[in-house]
């Protein structure tokens, strides 16, 4: 029997450069969890190939992630850095997931709808199954918390989903066991903070994402200062001046979305935000935010860069984590073989 403890696990995606969003909705978050759990931090590069990627590319954006986790603070002394196509056993739970969900689950994920677009058939099967990876990656580790920003909630719905439905169909096997309460946990995800749903700077109804087609909707964990400033002073607002007060935000999408990296930025609330810039024309209050911005952002861009200097030395990270993460995973899948009837 495998005890279950509290563990924190969470994936960022090798597609690109980071933006805005990943740092305040997921990496912020990341390196504060690291106070009070046992933390694993994944690049998940078998997501990243459920859409075409230039190998090249691929691998430079995998030591990217991974310089962007310790430029911002993760540990990976103390906690696990690693990617995923390493630990072998987030594919092999993964091909079990893939029999324990429905099909019925995965035809409502919108994510997959978004992004196989209109020709559906022509999406990669790996991009539908994407979800039961996610699940696998979780769950291999029987992690109990995911901090993640709120465009990942419905996948932890199935996520959850799939370890009720393992530990339901497994019941009887599970009691012999001796898992009466079922094997794999029901994993929160941690949706919380001031900007779980960072928008695009262009259109302040949509997700700021690597993947938009304009440069200027987004800012990138590299971008330098320049045009950081640049950016913010073209982001899309409205004529009226700052409300002083939240309810005033309401219908005015862009300007809530600039307020919310603003308190994100600063770590204070909206309402202390509003408080200094209520009655304040947009023109000012973008300075300052493109000075916040940058002053939050460079001196992990420069040790981004330090670190990408030397590539052989994050490659030997995240080897070290993948042999500490697979220590971790490797009784967790034999468990679970054990539990399906796999003879050995
Ligand atoms: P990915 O790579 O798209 O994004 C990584 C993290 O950044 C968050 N995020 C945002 N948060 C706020 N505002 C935004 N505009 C914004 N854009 C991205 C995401 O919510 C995410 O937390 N499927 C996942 C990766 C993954 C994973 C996992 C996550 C694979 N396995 C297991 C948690 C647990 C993804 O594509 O994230």
């Amino acid at each position: 029997m495998i005890e279950l403890k509290e563990r924190v696990f969470s994936g960022v995606q090798p597609t690109g450069d980071l933006t805005l969003g990943n740092y305040l909705g997921a990496i912020t978050r990341f390196v504060e969890m690291q106070k009070s759990h046992e933390c694993i931090y994944c690049v998940v590069d078998m997501h990243a190939i459920t859409q075409w990627q230039d190998p090249a590319e691929l691998s430079r954006a995998i030591r990217l992630v991974t310089a962007a986790f310790i430029a911002s603070g993760i540990d990976p002394a103390a906690h696990i850095v690693f990617n995923q196509s390493q630990v072998a056993e987030h594919a092999e739970l993964a091909w079990v997931f893939n029999c324990v969900a429905r099909l019925g689950w995965l035809n409502r994920m919108t994510q997959f709808k978004e992004k196989a677009g209109k020709n559906r058939e022509n999406a990669s099967v790996g991009l539908y199954a994407y979800p039961s990876l996610m699940a696998a990656d979780i769950l291999v580790y029987r992690a109990t918390h995911v901090p993640v920003g709120e465009d990942q909630k419905q996948h932890l719905e199935l996520t959850r989903d799939i370890a009720q439905k393992f530990n339901n169909d497994f019941a009887p096997r599970l009691k012999e066991l001796g898992y009466p309460d079922g094997f794999f946990p029901l994993a929160e995800p941690l949706i919380t903070g001031p900007a779980t749903r960072v928008m695009s700077l262009r259109d302040g109804t949509k997700k700021m994402s690597k993947s938009d087609p304009s440069d200027l909707s987004r800012i990138n964990l590299t971008d330098d200062s320049d045009t950081i400033a640049k950016k913010i002073r073209k982001a899309k607002t409205d004529p009226e001046p700052l409300p002083s007060e939240i309810e005033g935000l309401k219908e005015r999408p862009e300007a809530d979305n600039l307020v919310g990296i603003f308190a994100a930025l600063k770590g204070e609330p909206v309402a202390d935000t509003l408080k200094t810039y209520g009655g304040a024309q947009f023109s000012g209050f973008k300075q300052d935010l493109a000075d916040l911005t940058v002053e939050a952002l460079q001196p992990v861009s420069s040790e981004m860069a330090r670190l990408m200097a030397d590539p052989g030395h994050i490659d030997e990270i995240l080897r070290d984590g993948a042999a500490r993460a697979r220590v971790l995973a490797a009784p967790i899948m034999d468990e679970v073989k054990k539990i399906v009837g796999f003879v050995r």
